[in-house]
């Protein structure tokens, strides 16, 4: 089954090809405009993906050499996600379904997520304990099988991404904040200021990141810029432990509490080297598989969303053409 995914649920305008499980092409062009506000600003970003989504949806079917006549199928983002944004997608996959009188499905975009992180695994085995991590969400979800999942906890207030991006903004670092944080942390000194983890040693799997975003306002508050800009790596390695450690600490108690076969990763902030080498160290230590996702499958992409819709559509539960975009869209089975 050839499966055309699509994703235009914030700033990135991607289009994919599968041939079921084997990605032919992911193309992903990154909105610049957003970067001098320092976040995404949606208007624009609604705009943006009605320029770009028909050249890279064309890019997308040369590089998998495929004309739109072989494509089984259309995956598009419907939620969670900006209203506006998601329209553009979920409009145009409608369209395309008409014109071609081929089936479309609206996906998760968090359930794109996890397929994100499944297309780079050989041997999944179940139950799995999933660390989902992104600019809008912080999740802990038990996959107990393809399609089935139980939402153990999630984020109260921020979510770990907005996290990186804010603290990047207040350190006028740019955006977006992890990636940046995450490369001069590598520099720095992670003892070097002790900033909070939230319900670290609760009993229940939600997160809470505002009061660490706080901190570091708090901190930059009573020192002078010389000596801030003087120890950015090490405030950088420390604001790093403090937003990863948590997540480790909690995704491996989830893990032993259900017993699972596997711990994952997925989402943006799977891309942070330091949270990736402390859950892979400490699931091996536990005795856990550990599933990371290939750099190009972590970020947002169609690739994992054309993915997920193989799942439904090899199930054949295509959506209907009144499917609506949903910004606050929830994780359900199917
Ligand atoms: O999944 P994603 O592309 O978009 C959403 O669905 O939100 O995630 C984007 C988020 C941003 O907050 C970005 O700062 C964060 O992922 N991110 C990282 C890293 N790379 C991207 N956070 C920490 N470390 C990284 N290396
Ligand atoms: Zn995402």
């Amino acid at each position: 089954m050839r499966i055309l995914g699509i994703e235009t649920s914030c700033d990135e305008t991607s289009a994919s090809v599968l041939d079921n499980e084997v990605v032919l092409s992911n193309i992903i062009s990154s909105q610049l405009v957003h970067t001098r506000f320092g976040g995404v600003v949606p208007e624009l970003a609604s705009r943006a993906h009605l320029r770009l989504l028909i050249p890279v949806v064309k890019q997308a079917l040369e590089t998998a050499k495929t004309n739109l006549e072989q494509i089984d199928g259309i995956a598009v983002t419907y939620g969670p996600g900006l209203v506006g944004a998601l329209l553009v997608g979920l409009n145009f996959a409608k369209g395309l379904s008409v014109s071609l009188k081929k089936p479309f499905v609206g996906v998760n975009h968090m359930e794109g997520h996890i397929y994100g992180n499944l297309l780079s695994q050989k041997n999944v085995k179940f139950p799995i304990m999933f660390l989902i991590v992104s600019g809008g969400h912080t999740m802990l979800v038990l996959m107990q099988d393809y399609l089935k999942y139980k939402i153990l906890g999630t984020t109260r207030d921020d979510a770990v991404g907005e996290a990186f991006d804010k603290t990047a903004k207040i350190l006028k670092l740019g955006y977006p904040g992890g990636p940046i944080i995450d490369k001069l942390a590598e520099d720095g000194d992670p003892k070097f200021v002790k900033f909070p983890q939230a319900f670290v040693k609760d009993d229940h799997f939600d997160f809470s990141y505002s009061g660490l975003k706080t901190a570091v306002l708090t901190f930059l508050n009573k020192h002078e810029d010389d000596y801030i800009k003087a120890n950015m790596s090490s405030i950088c390695a420390s604001f790093r432990l403090a937003a990863v450690e948590v997540l480790v600490k909690k995704t491996l108690r989830a893990a032993k509490k259900y017993k699972v076969q596997a711990v994952a990763v997925a989402g943006g902030v799977a891309a942070n080297k330091l949270l990736r080498t402390m859950l892979r160290d400490h699931s091996v230590k536990y005795g856990f598989d550990f599933y990371e996702p290939e750099f190009q499958f972590c970020t947002d992409n169609a690739a994992m969303i054309a993915r997920t819709g193989l799942e439904y559509l090899k199930r054949n539960k295509p959506s209907a053409q009144d499917l609506n975009a949903y910004p606050s869209l929830k994780l359900t089975s199917l």
